[in-house]
């Protein structure tokens, strides 16, 4: 599945500068994290039957075949014929339904009288007594049918024989069902979106992981490939896709009624995860690309305000380069890529037909900004990665869904740039993809990439493993690898890997077997084999803290804990060292490589003295943090500040990022991290600022209700405006946009910073933007980049009447990303009176969607004059929006989170104990965890703020000359 299934990633750079920052996203991340750890802990029981109406007595053994929650080896699919008819309008029980067929046909690879397949939600009609019914292909009579029945635990459709079938044989196996054309986003389910006033229905698919079985019986297991040939029957004025280019098409008269029937042409081998149909009044706009036909799909009228040009002018240019990248043609006739209106995941990479949520695909010229443009063009260059990474050559089960997602993560930058080579944006995998990451896995709750196929099983099982750690670090570790093996080797083994197995299953040592070939092959000189390397990286959890000290040229390792106090209860077999790849050079030296291998070692080279200094991880191409004695640090932030561009941009990013991060796990004082900012007065580059911005953010929620925050203020303004007055020049007094995608960021972030922290000259240039568009409200005269930044500052310096004016933009917005800047800019005003209206507005569904409620009230607790009227509004409406919003959602869980960001003293300690003591009785529902966390956060912080407050605030004094 795409980025952002897991965790939506950020679009557009506001809220990045918004977000909680480094600590805070580190809280954030293992809050979600410890989310999907939980769901692990409560997966149904296998050993409980449950069986149907229709179904005669089980016994119950716990160790009958339809128990057990992967397939015997005894079938193996060969080919499908599934007929499909959606009905698009209610039935008569105000139920949306699907009809059904399907014919597959298996083979025997070992004797067995039970048939077993994946069945879920389907209604069968019986066919005599039975489910299904059962031929020998060859024309023999196949074994009687002596029981068949539903088991609904463990998802299948179990045949019982009077005979065993026989080895080498093929048969077939014939239903008729229907199901439930839910709006539950899995299976073959059903979206809505409105044409006018018109409510549209489109029924769409979503199989991964465990959900083809919802829309009719199959092997439903990845190893599982097989030929498909589908037929929908559909609407006359409704078109029919699916994964392949349609063979035919016929009206035909179905009870009195005409309906078309598509027959599409048969599928490749391939997984059952992969298949995708869907039935709609889409439009679509096309090119081709050599011998492939490309279209974008998406509402009529997204498509006529040409929201899919940019989708369809980048496809070709990205399918052309995975074709080179991977020395593979694309493997099908045709790729259709479709903008849903209700989609879980951020897309899905089905084969020749991938689904995305419209702002992964669809873009606004008009109103998108840059971030929505980033966003589209990597999503799909992740899913177009996959079409080959993971569907032409597809990893044998779930336990190994981190080299396919990682894989794609990676490799979506690389088909990015490749489609926007002047952005500069495989750079950005080390700020979105492995420091986000490294909050979560320098945690001891954390867990290795890879688990054992044993590991595995349940359905929810299975969504688990679709986590942070699988896709960020996934790829992070795979770009290690690249870069020590080099691009070229790394290729050359990708290719023989895919030729070998492609239509094919793996599992991930076999990527490891064909890199280590081709490495063979060129005698690249390694300290041992990849799988040896590797597997340090792959089976254990966490990463290394490398220290290197100039004064004796030693250096070593040690597990990067955030938390130094937390206790690591899950053993390793490699005591959690590993073997790191360290690129290096000093302030002399050409860039060259080194092995650290044991815990520690020396190394003449790495001896440096003063005016000289030495700097690890060149290009941050290895996935570590690092430290130095204080002499180094000392060197590295004077050349900063003499001339900070000597120092690569990636790690003048990377010492900020480092440093802040190694404070927090006390492994170096707050100042010296401080210290690391005091350059960035010079500095022009989005991401040492983006790194910088991301560690201030928590200082910020943590001192602006104190003396601290006055002194910091200065320090910011002082440090932001150079940047802003450099934007200012560049844009010609902002009427022109800068160049490059992170020139783009950059002025966002100056712009956001500066109008936040009060510099004046950008808070009149917000009001001057508003007032030009309230003398013509018609015409927005804002570039879409900064409207976020602006709208927000215009709101907290104006009064009722901006308010009023942006709440009215607001009510009569029709573009979803609009109305979402516009409606979290309502958030920014400074005005109690306006904040605690605006809550109230949050219970009213006629004033704010309630899907929208508690994100609304997130935004105002972000607010420091918003929090503490969020924080009495939750608990004085505790038991209403308990019962209005409690129930299973997770931006609950989100709400406690926001409200008690900023708790850092033991008054608030004892008011958040206090809540919860007065609310048991009405519960927390899906909050239960969060509020657990934020007692421990609470708790966290108020130490993190006595040990740190006094330094931090002399620091931002001595800085700013103020007292
Ligand atoms: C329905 O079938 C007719 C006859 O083949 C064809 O002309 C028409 O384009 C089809 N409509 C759709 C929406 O596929
Ligand atoms: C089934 O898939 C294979 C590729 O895996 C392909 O060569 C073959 O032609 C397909 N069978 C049919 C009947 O299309
Ligand atoms: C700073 O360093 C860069 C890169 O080494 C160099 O090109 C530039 O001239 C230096 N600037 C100054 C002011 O020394
Ligand atoms: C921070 O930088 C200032 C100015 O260079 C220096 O005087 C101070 O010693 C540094 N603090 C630390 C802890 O390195
Ligand atoms: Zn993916």
């Amino acid at each position: 599945m795409g980025a952002g299934f897991f965790i939506s990633k950020s679009v557009g750079i506001v809220a990045i500068v918004l977000a909680l920052g480094a600590v805070a996203t580190i809280i954030a991340l293992s809050v979600v994290y410890a989310q999907e750890k939980n769901k692990v802990s409560e997966p149904v029981a296998p050993s409980t039957t449950t069986t149907t109406a229709t179904t005669t007595t089980t016994t119950a053994a716990p160790d009958n075949l339809w128990n057990r929650w992967r397939l015997p080896t005894t079938l193996k699919p060969q080919s499908y014929e599934v007929t499909l008819r959606p009905f698009l309008k209610p039935n008569e029980n105000q139920m949306y339904i699907f009809t059904g067929n399907s014919t597959v046909v298996f083979i025997c690879e070992e004797p067995t009288d039970i048939i077993l397949i994946h069945s879920n939600k389907l209604n069968y009609t019986m066919q005599g007594n039975f489910h299904t019914s059962l031929q020998a292909v060859d024309g023999s009579s196949p074994p009687a049918i002596t029981k068949t029945w539903l088991e609904t635990t463990t998802q299948y459709l179990v045949v019982q024989l009077g005979a065993q079938l026989q080895k080498g044989h093929y048969y077939k196996l014939f239903s008729i069902f229907t199901g439930e054309l839910a709006d539950d986003l899995a299976g073959f389910y059903r979206s809505e979106y409105m044409d006018g006033t018109e409510t549209k229905v489109v029924a769409t698919t979503q199989m991964q992981a465990a959900d083809a079985r919802k829309a009719f019986p199959c092997f439903d297991e990845p190893a599982m490939k097989a030929n498909f040939t589908v037929t929908i029957i559909h609407p006359t004025d409704h078109k029919a896709i699916s994964n392949m280019p349609p063979k035919s098409t016929r009206q035909q008269q179905i009870d009195g009624e005409s309906w078309n029937v598509t027959e599409f042409l048969t599928t490749p081998k391939m997984s059952t995860y992969l298949l995708a149909f869907i039935v709609s009044q889409f439009d679509s706009i096309e090119n081709t690309s050599g011998n492939v036909l490309i279209r974008i799909w998406g509402r009529p009228q997204a498509i006529a305000e040409g929201q899919g040009s940019y989708a369809l002018q980048v496809t070709g240019p990205i399918l052309n380069f995975f074709e080179r990248h991977y020395n593979t043609a694309y493997p099908l006739p045709k790729s259709d890529q479709v903008g849903l209106p209700d989609f879980n995941a951020g897309a899905m990479e089905n084969w020749g037909l991938v689904t995305y949520r419209e702002n992964s695909l669809l873009y606004d010229n008009v109103y998108s900004s840059i971030g929505n443009k980033e966003r589209v063009v990597t999503v799909i260059a992740h899913e177009l990665a996959h079409q080959w990474f993971g569907n032409l050559v597809t990893l044998r089960w779930w336990n190994d869904l981190w080299l396919n997602e990682g894989f794609a993560s990676y490799v979506e930058y690389l088909g990015a740039d490749s489609a926007e080579p002047s952005w500069r944006i495989k750079d950005l995998m080390v700020l979105n993809e492995m420091y986000a990451v490294m909050a979560t896995d320098a945690l001891a709750s954390s867990h290795p990439l890879s688990f054992s196929e044993e590991e595995i099983n349940t359905p929810a099982q299975i969504s688990e493993v679709f986590d942070s750690i699988a896709y960020s670090k996934g790829a992070s570790v795979l770009r290690m690898l690249s870069d020590f093996l080099t691009e070229d080797i790394f290729k050359e083994g990708l290719q023989s890997y895919l030729h070998t197995f492609a239509y094919g299953n793996t599992v991930y040592t076999d990527l490891w077997t064909h890199l280590q070939m081709a490495v063979n092959k060129h005698g690249v000189s390694l300290p041992g084999s990849i799988d040896r390397i590797m597997d340090r990286w792959t089976l254990q959890m966490g990463f290394p803290v490398v220290t290197v000290n100039t004064l004796d040229g030693s250096i070593s390792q040690k597990h990067f804990l955030l938390d130094p106090t937390s206790k690591v209860d899950r053993p390793s077999s490699f005591n959690y060292t590993w073997i790191i790849p360290v690129a290096w050079r000093t302030s002399s030296s050409a860039d060259k490589k080194y092995w650290l291998e044991g815990v520690s070692a020396t190394n003449q080279e790495f001896k440096v003295s003063s005016p000289n200094w030495l700097l690890l991880n060149l290009g941050v191409s290895g996935y570590f943090r690092v430290n130095y004695n204080p002499e180094n640090w000392d060197e590295l932030l004077n050349q900063l500040s003499r001339n900070h561009t000597v120092i690569p941009v990636i790690n003048r990013a990377q010492i900020i990022d480092d440093a802040f991060n190694l404070a927090r796990a006390k492994y170096l004082g707050v100042t010296v991290a401080l210290n690391t900012t005091r350059f960035l007065s010079k500095e022009t580059e989005y991401m040492p600022w983006q790194a910088a911005l991301n560690s201030l953010a928590y200082f910020e929620l943590m001192f602006d209700r104190s003396e601290v925050f006055g002194a910091m203020t200065k320090y910011i303004q002082k440090q932001v405006t150079p940047l802003f007055q450099h934007y200012e020049n560049v844009t010609k007094n902002w009427t022109t946009i800068p160049d490059g995608l992170m020139d783009q960021y950059n002025e966002i972030n100056a712009i956001s910073t500066a109008c936040s922290y009060g510099i004046s000259e950008c808070q009149q240039l917000a009001t001057a933007f508003l007032n030009d568009w309230q003398k013509n409200p018609s015409i927005n005269p804002i570039p879409p980049n900064l409207r976020s930044a602006i709208y927000c500052s215009a709101v907290a310096t104006g009064g009722e009447t901006t308010w009023d004016f942006i709440w009215q933009r607001f009510r009569n917005a029709t573009v979803v990303s609009e109305a979402d800047k516009l409606r979290s800019a309502l958030a920014c005003s400074t005005e109690p009176w306006i904040l605690n209206r605006y809550l109230q507005y949050t219970i009213d569904p006629n004033k704010i969607r309630k899907q929208d409620a508690t994100s609304t009230i997130n935004s105002i607790a972000r607010n420091v004059v918003g929090q503490p009227l969020a924080w009495d509004f939750i608990r004085s409406n505790w038991k209403m929006l308990y019962s209005q919003y409690g129930g299973g959602s997770f931006s609950f869980s989100r709400l406690i989170s926001s409200v008690t960001q900023r708790f850092s003293t033991e008054f608030e300690l004892q008011q958040l104990e206090q809540f919860k003591a007065d609310n048991q009785d009405v519960g927390f529902g899906s909050g239960t965890r969060a509020l657990e966390q934020a007692l421990e956060r609470t708790r966290a912080n108020i130490n993190w703020v006595n040990e740190n407050k006094q330094a931090v605030l002399a620091w931002f004094q001595g800085e700013t000359g103020s007292s």
